[in-house]
């Protein structure tokens, strides 16, 4: 091999290997003054040409001007790729780190409260029950009336409610008119202040026996840093022949050790409620500290977190749902969301959950 074609050689091999590990497109314009530069290796060996016997010049000619259309060529393409990748990546200075891992993006997820909602919904199709749905818009005969609650119950206080305004003053003649007289019959409507119409609701769709689950929104007239006038509740509800209040018992524990994922110690509180009798309260062992300390925020030192209401459903509940309660009886239970996924999720303050920014449900992502 000539002289020449050897060197042509040597450049194209050192500077196949020169452009492979090029990283940056500064790094890549010195290599470019370093092969085609005014002194830079293919032009040295160009100028050189004029030294060669005449007769040798056109050959090494075109090999030369080959090499130099092939540099240039895998220059450019070369510079095509870096800028790709550092539209991309992340600098670090003035120093392109291409092995960082790249800055990902933010993802859709479920609020914590849906995320709580599918999991406890879950749970109760595993133990045989189906998701019903009722009205957030409700009569204020489902709502009270038929849970036992007539206007003069001093229950009704507890739920302080947001009645929709009395048409009367403004009702038109006429067909207007019949339609408000109807309307007045069944009483005023509202938004519902729990979901425990629905247990009415789903008897007199479905009958007996029967097991529903019913989450959802609702309304109450309080607005304060531990209550919002809108939350999340689940009602469930088991109407079959001779249920015995232990079969109550032995479904929450399971729903509650199911959903915090380990045997929480639980007790089981009289209490009351209208539409239940007898009416107990569930208070679980506290999560965070399980009774350890004195000082705990969650449980204020109590050791127990109450969490969830429920009963054997009054009889006249049951009727109400157009089933006899002397053939079937059953027990229902409604419980908070929100303070369900508050519990779980550690998450101290309910105006979070009603908070735009997910940055801190995403907890060290930046978003
Ligand atoms: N409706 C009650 C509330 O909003 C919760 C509740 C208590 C639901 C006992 C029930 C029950 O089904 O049996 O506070």
């Amino acid at each position: 091999m000539s002289d020449l074609k050897q060197q042509v050689e040597n450049v194209r091999s050192s500077f196949g290997q020169a452009v492979a590990s090029v990283m940056a497109t500064d790094a890549l314009q010195e290599l470019r003054v370093r092969y085609l530069g005014k002194k830079g290796e293919l032009t040295t060996l160009l100028k050189s040409l004029g030294k060669l016997p005449p007769k040798e010049r056109p050959q090494a000619g075109e090999a030369l001007n080959a090499l130099r259309d092939q540099l240039e060529r895998e220059i450019e393409q070369k510079k095509q790729e870096l800028t790709r990748a550092e539209d991309t990546a992340v600098e670090v200075g003035d120093r392109l780190d291409v092995t960082l891992p790249s800055r990902g993006r933010a993802v859709g997820a479920f609020h914590p409260v849906a995320q709580t909602m599918h999991e406890i919904v879950s749970i109760m199709q595993g133990l045989g029950y189906s998701v019903a749905l009722g009205p957030e818009i409700e009569e204020e005969h489902y709502n009270f009336e038929c849970l036992n609650m007539p206007s003069w119950h001093p229950a009704r206080d507890m739920q302080d409610t947001f009645y929709f305004p009395d048409e009367k003053e403004n009702a038109p003649e006429g067909k207007g008119q019949r339609m408000l007289e109807e309307r007045m019959l069944k009483g005023r409507m509202l938004l519902r202040t729990h979901t425990s119409p629905v247990q009415v609701r789903s008897m007199l769709q479905y009958g007996a026996p029967l097991r529903i689950v019913c989450p959802g929104k609702v309304y109450r007239r309080d607005n304060d840093p531990t209550h919002s006038p809108m939350f999340n509740q689940l009602e469930g509800l088991l109407v079959e022949e001779d249920v015995s209040f232990s079969v109550l018992k032995g479904s929450l524990r399971e729903l509650m050790n199911g959903f915090f994922e380990r045997e929480l110690k639980s007790r089981f509180r009289a209490s009351y409620f209208p539409f239940t009798e007898p009416s107990m309260e569930l208070d679980i062992e506290c999560v965070e500290c399980s009774g350890k300390n004195p000082n705990c925020r969650v449980c204020k030192g109590t050791g127990w977190l109450e969490v969830c209401g429920m009963g054997m459903v009054h009889p006249f509940v049951i009727r109400s749902g157009g089933v006899d309660p002397e053939r079937y009886n059953g027990f229902a239970f409604g419980m908070g969301l929100d303070r369900m996924a508050m519990l779980k999720y550690g998450i101290n303050d309910l105006r979070l959950l009603f908070d735009g920014n997910v940055s801190y449900f995403l907890s060290g992502r930046d978003v």
